[in-house]
């Protein structure tokens, strides 16, 4: 087997649910073209976007019932992958006309889909239950296509020092993150930095929701890495005078960010946010997501796709980088991946 750059045994996020329908959907991941559709129950499908005939992309054929027909020579496959129909000659079915398909499982709003070669183990999609509790407008989803590696998403979320450099007042913990070394925790696998402190105002994006606006709060920021390239931020302020400093004691925010190879240099990024606040709120809740949105296209994404273009090579670690101390998190997440994908070769 070829080596992949990328772990391949474990789940991936391929679509929003809310992107996906009946329709033939092709999207590159792990720099494999899939097809995706939802069969007539509803279920998602994925199979390789390529017919073992002469390699046309399946997804500009046809859906017919829960199949699909190529847009070449007319080869029909089921939802399974498998050929159920050959127009020509005989119509016999040669053994080689098979297309890959692949396990999928749709929670939290994500169409999750498993790249590899084993079984595909279903209790090593982390849970996040969390965004589903609570009401239905108090959550929003979104996705993003940037044209870096993905690894680079997954440093800018792990290091949230940056916030009070490249982005504007709305996140601007006024530089208290900065000065601050954060706590890491290993378990399970996962890697976990927190930061806790205080700032004037609160900041902004809860600082309306505290009891007394504008007189600042206590803080904290956890933000958790799991295999491959998940990661959950939950950010919560409190004027408590002795807080407990969680999600459901503090005026909060669990957000989801989850990063998809499309190719090397390309990545389809995917993020959640639930929020205990304001919850029923529609307005509020498409305003939030589309703040976020463009505060990641806008003053992420440029940088990033920026420090693409000028590494000669997606291992961070063999440029000789200049650390500084909030790099211990991604640093820690870098080694751990590299050594998952060793592993699995
Ligand atoms: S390429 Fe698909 S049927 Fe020929
Ligand atoms: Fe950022």
């Amino acid at each position: 087997m070829a080596k992949s750059p990328f772990l391949k045994n474990t789940w991936y996020a391929a679509l929003l649910s809310s992107d996906l329908s009946e329709d033939l959907f092709s999207r590159r991941i792990l720099d494999i073209p899939i097809l995706f559709y939802r069969n007539q129950d509803g279920a998602p499908i994925a199979m390789h976007d390529r017919c073992p005939h002469r390699f046309a992309p399946l997804s500009m054929g046809k859906k017919q019932d829960n199949c699909v027909v190529c847009p070449y020579h007319g080869l029909k496959f089921d939802e399974s992958g498998k050929c159920v129909e050959n127009p020509h000659g005989s119509g016999q079915i040669s053994e080689k006309a098979k297309v890959r398909s692949f396990p999928l499982i749709e929670r939290h709003g994500f169409i999750w889909i498993w790249m590899g070669d084993l079984p595909a183990d279903e209790s090593a999609l982390n849970r996040h239950d969390q965004l589903d509790k609570g009401h239905p407008n108090g959550i929003a989803h979104t996705y993003m296509h940037r044209q870096c590696n993905y690894e680079l998403i997954t440093d800018n979320v792990m290091d949230l020092s940056h916030v009070d450099h490249l982005h504007g007042e709305i996140i601007s913990t006024r530089g208290q993150l900065s000065p601050l070394i954060p706590n890491l925790v290993e378990k399970n696998g996962d890697i976990s930095v927190r930061w806790e402190y205080e700032q004037t105002p609160a900041i902004l994006i809860l600082d309306p929701f505290l009891p007394k606006p504008g007189i600042g709060g206590k803080h904290f920021i956890e933000v958790t890495w799991s295999k491959p390239s998940h990661i959950q931020l939950t950010i919560g302020a409190t004027q408590d005078e002795n807080p407990i400093l969680d999600y459901d004691h503090t005026v909060a925010q669990y957000d989801l960010h989850t990063c998809t190879p499309e190719t090397e240099n390309s990545t389809h990024y995917f993020f959640a946010t639930r929020r205990n606040h304001l919850e029923e709120d529609a307005d509020y809740n498409a305003m939030k997501i589309k703040a976020m949105h463009d505060a990641f296209e806008q003053e992420d994404g440029p940088i990033l796709d920026a420090i693409q273009g000028l590494m000669e090579t997606n291992d961070f670690l063999a440029m000789d980088p200049a650390l500084i101390s909030s790099d211990m998190g991604p640093i820690k997440v870098r080694r751990t991946l590299k050594k998952l994908i060793e592993a699995e070769q």
